[in-house]
């Protein structure tokens, strides 16, 4: 690429705006790292739409407002040490096929993304929260940390909200088309995921996330609860108790299934099947405590198979509660007496 050009490029320009700003000096070095490293060849920086840059909402996420989206710690890190965000890349029909039963990723089409050195990484990461060409958008939320979901998280992100199908909240678990959301906490301002999850056009008008009207209060909620997601950024001792639909994920669907119905994936050859747990017949007969001596103590304790093995050691009383709760929901019962 000619020098000249590059000089027309977005990043010349944004440079040349910064520089007459008085941008820092890790900025101006930032901008020249970027210059270099040809990052406008997949991302919009300038914020132009136009000619140039019509193209590039298919290669890489736009960054003209990345002082708007990300923490800056995130992005020094994340430029020294990329990780995969979009399971199925910025445009998932590049990277879809059809498969025998369902479209799947073509895990052999990415291209790993430039690796800055931490130097670079950390003068780049100055240079772009110094974007901030939505700023009014920020500015007109209000983050309210307090305002959680609790249990009900889960079942408002996937059952109520659908948000679950396009975003993965595990590594491996969940939809694929849109960023994974499991380390949002680290990588995104809490203003950001509420204004996107208001209005995902006016940050992406070509954007396939929909809008969903929620009220002020869920989009609180669920703001929490995707920061929640992140383990990295959440002290784990003032998460003592995880939500039971976390719990019930990790530790129980294995056995009782993704539906609670008793066909997880190690059902196929137990000698006793795991209990279906949408099954309101049999869960009207078994009180809490025997549900709760069962999860705690195991099959056996109860007079039933050892395949049910004891949680005692791993959650604690509260969260054994909340599991017996949580299997009502799935019932759909209460106890009422022998069978
Ligand atoms: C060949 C195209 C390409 C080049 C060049 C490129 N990137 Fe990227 N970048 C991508 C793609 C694709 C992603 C999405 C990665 C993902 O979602 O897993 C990405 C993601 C990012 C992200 C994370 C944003 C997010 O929300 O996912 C940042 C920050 C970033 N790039 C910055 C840069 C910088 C700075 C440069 C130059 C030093 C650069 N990129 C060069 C393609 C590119
Ligand atoms: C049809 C697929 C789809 C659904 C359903 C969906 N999203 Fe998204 N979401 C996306 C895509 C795609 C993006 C990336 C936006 C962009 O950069 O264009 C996104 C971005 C986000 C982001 C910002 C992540 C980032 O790294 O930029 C958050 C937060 C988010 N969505 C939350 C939600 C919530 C909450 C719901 C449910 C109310 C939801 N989404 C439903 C596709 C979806
Ligand atoms: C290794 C497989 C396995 C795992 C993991 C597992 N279970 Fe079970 N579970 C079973 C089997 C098998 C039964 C049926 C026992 C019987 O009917 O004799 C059962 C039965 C139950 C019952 C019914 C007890 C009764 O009174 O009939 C409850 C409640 C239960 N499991 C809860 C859980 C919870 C909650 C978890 C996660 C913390 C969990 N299980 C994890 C295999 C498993």
């Amino acid at each position: 690429m000619s020098k000249m050009f590059r000089t027309l490029s977005s990043v010349g320009a944004a440079i040349t705006l910064l520089w007459s700003l008085n941008a820092s000096a890790g900025a101006y070095d930032g901008f020249k790292v970027m210059e270099k490293q040809q990052c406008a060849s997949c991302h919009n920086i300038s914020g132009e739409i136009g000619l140039k840059t019509a193209g590039l909402w298919r290669k890489g996420p736009d960054l003209y407002y990345a002082g708007n989206k990300y923490n800056e710690h995130w992005l020094a890190t994340w430029l020294s040490k990329p990780t995969q965000i979009r399971p199925a890349g910025t445009y998932y029909l590049d990277h879809a096929q059809t498969g025998k039963k369902w479209d799947t990723i073509r895990h052999g089409s990415f291209k790993p993304h430039v690796v800055l050195s931490p130097m670079d990484a950390q003068n780049v990461a100055i240079a772009l929260s110094e974007l901030k060409t939505k700023n009014e958008l920020i500015k007109a939320e209000h983050y309210d940390a307090s305002i959680t979901a609790g249990a009900m998280g889960d079942m408002m992100f996937n059952k109520v909200n659908g948000c679950m199908a396009c975003h993965s909240i595990e590594k491996g678990y969940g939809g694929v088309s849109g960023p994974e959301l499991y380390t949002a906490a680290e990588r995104l301002k809490p203003e950001y995921m509420l204004s996107i999850i208001r209005d995902p056009q006016a940050w992406n008008h070509r954007t396939w996330m929909p809008t969903r009207k929620l009220s002020e209060e869920d989009m609180q909620k669920t703001v929490n609860y995707i920061i929640s997601l992140d383990t990295n950024k959440v002290d784990m001792n003032s998460f003592a108790a995880q939500s039971a639909a976390k719990n019930y994920r990790i530790y129980c669907m294995q056995c009782h299934g993704i539906s609670g119905k008793g066909s997880g994936i190690n059902s196929r050859d137990m000698g006793v099947k795991p209990r279906n747990h949408s099954d309101t017949k049999y869960l009207k007969s078994r009180s809490d405590d025997e549900l709760f001596k069962a999860i705690k103590e195991g099959g056996l304790s109860v007079n039933k198979s050892a395949l049910m093995p004891p949680w005692g050691g791993t959650l604690s009383d509260v969260e054994i509660k909340d599991l017996v709760k949580h299997i009502r929901k799935l019932c759909k019962c209460k106890y009422e007496g022998g069978v």
